[in-house]
């Protein structure tokens, strides 16, 4: 290869947060001339990933068409594997890039290694230490980790964890996490929500999808969201249901109808942005609102035992709070009785980035 020819790099995203945190990865690539960049969707999600390309404006080369109704893990870990290496012998790209957990990833990342295609990982080195939460996300990103050749670290610690695994210091590139740019991208938008909601009501906004939870946990999450709403009349519950029916069946059983509880499809990235930075407190198992809700200054009560993102929680600005009903309903209840207590968690910090990592992912690259 000449000096002169482009780095052919594709970036493989299957999921809405994929495509949210790749969205500033595939404009920065496209802006290097050092790389001829091409996406590949494996659409392992469909309607929530179309929307976040429609967003930023990105038209992927290829598109795999993966997701089933309530999909199994296993049937889809076979078929994006025997589609993803179709694919990477059409593609021969130099370079593969893809980002987090998902089961798209851990078999973007195996796939390249039968190919000797070289992996890079961002959102790399995230741990709990605990194989079972969240699930199966933790073993996804411990694959992923193995296989890549690059390592970009969305904090320090992200890059402690890849240390102890093992993991050469200069494999690894502490970047920022770019969840960071794309909200930054958008937040002074202002964005509408597009869901009417009470001006003179304190807004709480909830997702939840996380396979852990499915079954008696999320009945929990949904019961304590009842009670909350009957006995706060002054709040009102947002909650954007995904669209998992493990998912969706037991939310509108359980809060459909109730007063004070608006249930709506998933919201398009712009309106849920707006969603967060209209409301007074966040609680959610997401692994990125953890991270977009502190760099808006929204407290979060996540609905999980552990989290792989302990610097906010160090910050003060998220709690763990389960998905145990007393613990949920507690925590809530004093985030909004206590002003003091509101105040402490409703800082400004923003320990995931500073909207500048996916510059630094290129920039390491081209370097390369
Ligand atoms: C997946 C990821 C999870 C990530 C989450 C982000 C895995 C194993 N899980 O979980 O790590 O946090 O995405 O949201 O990779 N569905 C639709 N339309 C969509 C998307 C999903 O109908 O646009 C429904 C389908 O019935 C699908 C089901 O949701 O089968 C589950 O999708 P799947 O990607 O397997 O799991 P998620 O729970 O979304
Ligand atoms: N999000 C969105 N619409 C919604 C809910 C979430 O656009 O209705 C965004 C949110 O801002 C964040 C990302 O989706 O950037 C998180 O995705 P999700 O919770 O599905 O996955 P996780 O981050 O837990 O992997």
């Amino acid at each position: 290869m000449s000096d002169t020819t482009p780095i052919r790099v594709l970036s493989i995203v299957g999921t809405r947060p994929e495509a949210i945190k790749m969205a500033p990865v595939i404009h920065a690539l496209a802006r290097n001339p050092a790389f001829e960049s091409r996406v590949l969707a494996t659409a392992q999600h469909r309607q929530m990933l179309d929307q976040v390309f429609a967003v930023f404006g990105i038209s992927p080369d290829r598109d795999l068409d993966i997701m089933r109704p309530n999909q199994a893990l296993t049937e889809l870990t076979a078929r994006l594997l025997i589609a993803l290496d179709e694919a990477l012998a059409q593609e021969t790209p130099d370079l593969v890039l893809a980002q987090g957990d998902t089961t798209t990833v851990m078999t973007a990342a195996l796939a390249c290694f039968y190919r000797k295609i070289p992996f890079g990982h961002v959102e790399a080195g995230l741990r709990t230490g605990d194989l079972d939460n969240p699930f199966p996300e933790e073993m996804n990103r411990i694959v992923a980790g193995h296989l890549a050749r690059w390592h970009f670290a969305p904090t320090e610690s992200a890059r402690q964890n890849l240390l102890r695994e093992g993991v050469a210091d200069s494999a690894i590139h502490v970047t920022g996490n770019t969840v960071i740019d794309a909200l930054l991208s958008v937040a002074d938008r202002r964005p509408e929500i597009g869901v009417p909601i009470d001006p003179d009501k304190r807004l709480i906004l909830v997702t939840a999808h996380r396979r852990e939870n499915f079954g008696e946990p999320l009945r929990a999450i949904c019961r304590a969201i009842r009670h909350l709403a009957e006995t706060n009349p002054d709040v009102q519950f947002l909650y954007p249901v995904h669209p998992n029916p493990n998912v969706k069946d037991v939310a509108e059983a359980l809060l459909g109808g109730c007063p004070g509880i608006i249930l709506c499809p998933p919201l398009d990235y712009l309106p849920f942005v707006g969603a967060m930075q209209r409301s007074y407190l966040i609680l959610s198992d997401s692994g990125g609102v953890q991270e977009e809700a502190p760099a808006l200054a929204k407290p979060v009560l996540v609905l999980r035992q552990e989290t792989e993102r302990p610097e906010a929680v160090d910050a003060g600005v998220v709690k763990l709070v389960g998905p145990v009903y007393e613990t949920i309903v507690a925590e809530a209840q004093r985030l909004l009785d206590d002003a003091v207590h509101y105040r402490s968690m409703a800082r400004g910090v923003s320990p995931y980035g500073d909207g500048l990592a996916a510059g630094r992912i290129v920039a390491a690259l081209a370097a390369r």
